[in-house]
């Protein structure tokens, strides 16, 4: 089964999303948050929102280049609320960082995973998830539903678990579910795209005509 997140911190787009049920929670990095024009100062309260208003699960980036830093920044990322989890980029001080707060119990997924060997290495320190990027790694020439298909077959039965990103179709998303992913985040258009069909849009005007045709007055017997 595929649990799906929205990738964005456009408030409506998620808000809807969300009021639907049609995710689970949203992920979010520097660059996502600062393509919805979001401020800092704004960020917890929204954060809480999406919480209100369904969010089993939130994903804050923490960042600074250096291990305090980080740790300084998760900190202030998880005081937000119990949901919010940790995201990491997986770097040689991300790793460090991400092991850290899995001591503390934090939720944290690595992010930017690109070498199945992070994905090993992730597993054995124990973080929760990590988020390869497919489409990014389709853009830099490499076949990046085989890798993550890779890394699903290694961290099979471990407690780390796959949460695709950059995830740009509906078809990608099967795709993924067929290599036994069992996560991803993707854009509100790409899940919208994913409800989206012709066909069962005109069987449902078939039902809606056939209803008429049941609602409307039988005509006098003469
Ligand atoms: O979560 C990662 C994602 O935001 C990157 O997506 O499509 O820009 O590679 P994309």
């Amino acid at each position: 089964m595929m649990r799906c997140f929205v990738d964005s911190a456009d408030d409506a787009a998620v808000g809807a999303l969300l009021r639907e049920r049609l995710v689970h929670g949203v992920t979010t990095n520097p660059t996502i948050l600062a393509a919805a024009g979001l401020e800092w100062s704004a960020l917890p309260r929204i954060v809480r929102g999406w919480i209100e208003l369904g969010a089993s699960e939130v994903f804050l980036q923490t960042w600074g280049s250096e291990r305090a830093a980080m740790l300084e920044h998760a900190e202030a990322l998880r005081a937000i609320a119990p949901e919010v989890a940790i995201k990491v980029p997986a770097t040689e001080v991300g790793f460090g960082v991400a092991a850290t707060l899995v001591e503390r119990g934090e939720t944290v997924l690595l992010t930017a995973v690109y070498e199945a060997p992070q994905a090993l290495v992730a597993a054995s320190i124990g973080v929760r998830y990590i988020a390869p990027y497919v489409g990014r790694l389709d853009d830099a020439g490499r076949d990046g539903l085989q890798e993550v298909a890779t890394m699903a077959e290694l961290l099979r039965g471990s407690g780390t678990e796959i949460l695709a990103a950059s995830v740009r179709s509906p078809q990608v998303m099967v795709a993924l579910a067929e290599r036994g992913v069992t996560a991803c985040t993707a854009r509100p258009e790409v899940l919208r795209a994913a409800l989206a069909s012709a066909d069962a849009d005109a069987a449902a005007r078939g039902f809606e005509a056939a209803m008429d045709g049941l609602l409307r007055p039988a005509a006098p017997d003469r």
